[in-house]
């Protein structure tokens, strides 16, 4: 048994930012299901959107961010990220990050989809990675921080754990910790908390291809909708138009915005540019538009990719921007400098998720989501381009804020029992895991894409209640293994994802439907 002042759940940019923060005030414990690094933060290519040119002002920001939302923003949010976004920005360059910078020392601020200014702060391509590699260096520094790495979050310790029977409409539902897997020992230990912050990332997994690391199952968005807390518009799923087209490789190697945000030109087999049949804004239009073009494109082809073409710009240029993916390309036998890249989309971010206020409390008291974990009002239907580093770190400030205040107030019950797996038996079926992943994810991304019907959503939901139904079975007469959990995590993301989409009688942002192809009248969230 562990007891702490913070917990954190997860260790990409929302969890460590918060972590060195709060370490100021009481003991921070991080917990992580693989390695320290293994987040949705480290593949971040493209980099983060901030208002740090004269050129650019906040008020071009927010209106970028509301235009791609397509009403759904909460708009005193997207404010709040917006302006304190360059003050966080600052305390990770602060602490070593470097962002590129022309040769007269001035950022050198890329463009991508929606975006109406030069506004991304990146490091060649790799900007994730950078961020990633400086805040874990401050947090080894720290002797208030504590990593547990391969710890798999099972559920939050609620009033429930208490024999509490937990209505989902109470206000009064208490997070006190987790039941964490640990993978190495293979036992389950309770691990408390006064608060603790879920910030686990995103559930790219729930469909067959995304750009998302493998680790991107759903988990926090799970346990909180099991623990009751309240889940928002989870039917917005975004959909990055250009994953590399490389059959075989799982997860999708992400092409960046950024080279379109370059010059670079999305174009049919014969090399007939497309983009501005859909829209004026050519390439780089929002991402739900493009995405949607493109599987339109494919749809009329026959193809199962589209190509983008940055051969217009020097290789000395493209090496310099984009090195990383310049390399992947040349390790599959294209060399983008000369060469058309194949590129097809693929789940990359989850919009909706837990749902917070303005400091990231969740609706379960002591709890907090940060990243894309959480719903804060930002994307509203649609993320902007490289919002979202930027929404982590201001929510993580305020989350500080917010859990600083009042974290020694929380009382935890001593009665909280030891996790219960008595009468399990360890079932060596790994293949039945398998197979209902396989299985969820094809649904998923068959039924529940890119363009919707009540017709495939209906299908989708009886055929997932059946995955359910067996996964839950199996689940209760086994002990945990971290696949089943997750696949348990898959199945329920995937259908809180369905009953949102159903729900949703209009299209918007990136939920698309034939049966309800315009704007409602209504502007309505969707909770669960
Ligand atoms: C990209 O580099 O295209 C990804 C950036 C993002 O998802 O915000």
């Amino acid at each position: 048994m562990k007891k702490v002042d913070f917990l954190v759940i997860g260790s990409g940019i929302a969890g460590l930012s918060f972590a060195l923060k709060a370490a100021k005030y009481g003991k921070v414990l991080i917990v992580t299901k693989s390695n320290e690094d293994e987040s949705n933060t480290k593949y971040a290519q493209g980099g983060v959107a901030v208002v740090v040119d004269k050129s650019d002002s906040f008020e071009k920001h927010i209106q970028d961010t509301l235009i791609a939302g397509d009403g759904l923003c909460d708009e005193k949010v997207v404010e709040i990220v917006v302006k304190e976004g360059p003050q966080r920005i600052q305390e990770i360059i602060d602490y070593g990050t470097n962002f590129d910078k022309d040769p007269s020392g001035v950022f050198d601020l890329a463009k991508e989809g929606g975006h109406s200014e030069h506004r991304v702060l990146h490091y060649k391509d790799i900007t994730g990675y950078e961020i990633e590699r400086v805040l874990l260096k401050q947090i080894h520094e720290n002797e208030n921080i504590e990593i547990l790495t391969h710890y798999f979050c099972l559920e939050l310790i609620t009033q429930h754990h208490l024999g509490v029977h937990v209505d989902k409409s109470s206000k009064d539902i208490n997070c006190y910790g987790i039941y964490a897997f640990n993978t190495e020992r293979n036992d389950v230990e309770k691990i408390l908390a006064n608060v603790t912050v879920m910030a686990s990332g995103g559930c790219g997994h729930i469909y067959s291809t995304t750009t998302n690391p493998v680790i991107a199952t759903g988990d926090g968005m799970a346990m909180v909708y099991r623990a009751k807390g309240k889940i928002r518009n989870m039917e917005f799923i975004q959909f990055h138009p250009t994953a590399l087209y490389n059959p075989g490789e799982y997860p999708s190697f992400l092409i960046s915005e950024a080279v379109r945000g370059f010059g670079g030109v999305l174009k049919r087999r014969n090399g007939e540019e497309f983009m501005y049949e859909y829209d004026e804004r050519g390439s780089l239009a929002p991402r739900d538009i493009v995405a949607r073009a493109i599987d339109n494109e494919m749809k009329k082809s026959g193809d199962d990719f589209v190509y983008l073409d940055i051969t217009m710009r020097s290789k000395e240029d493209i090496l310099r921007h984009f090195p990383n993916i310049y390399a992947k390309c040349l390790s599959i036998g294209i060399d983008m400098t000369k060469d058309y890249i194949p590129v097809t989309p693929a789940a990359h971010y989850m919009c909706g998720g837990v749902m917070v206020d303005e400091h990231g409390k969740s609706s379960i008291n002591n709890l907090y989501a940060c990243g894309e974990v959480s719903s804060t009002g930002l994307h509203g239907a649609n993320r902007l381009a490289s919002n979202s580093l930027l929404e982590a770190t201001v929510f993580a400030h305020r989350i500080f804020e917010s859990a600083v205040a009042s974290f020694k107030d929380n009382v935890i019950p001593d009665n909280i029992p030891e996790w219960d797996d008595k009468g399990v038996i360890q079932i060596n079926e790994d293949i039945l895991v398998t197979h209902n992943l396989r299985e969820t994810q094809k649904i998923m991304s068959d039924y529940v894409g890119i363009v919707r019907s009540d017709f495939r959503l209906d299908r989708a939901l009886r055929r997932l209640y059946l995955l359910f139904e067996e996964t839950e079975e199996f689940y209760k007469n086994n002990k945990v293994s971290v696949k089943l959990c997750e696949l348990r995590n898959v199945i329920q993301v995937a259908y809180m994802v369905i009953k949102s989409a159903m729900h949703r009688k209009e299209s918007r942002g990136l939920h698309y439907t034939t049966d309800y192809p315009n704007h409602a009248n209504k502007l309505e969230d969707t909770i669960i």
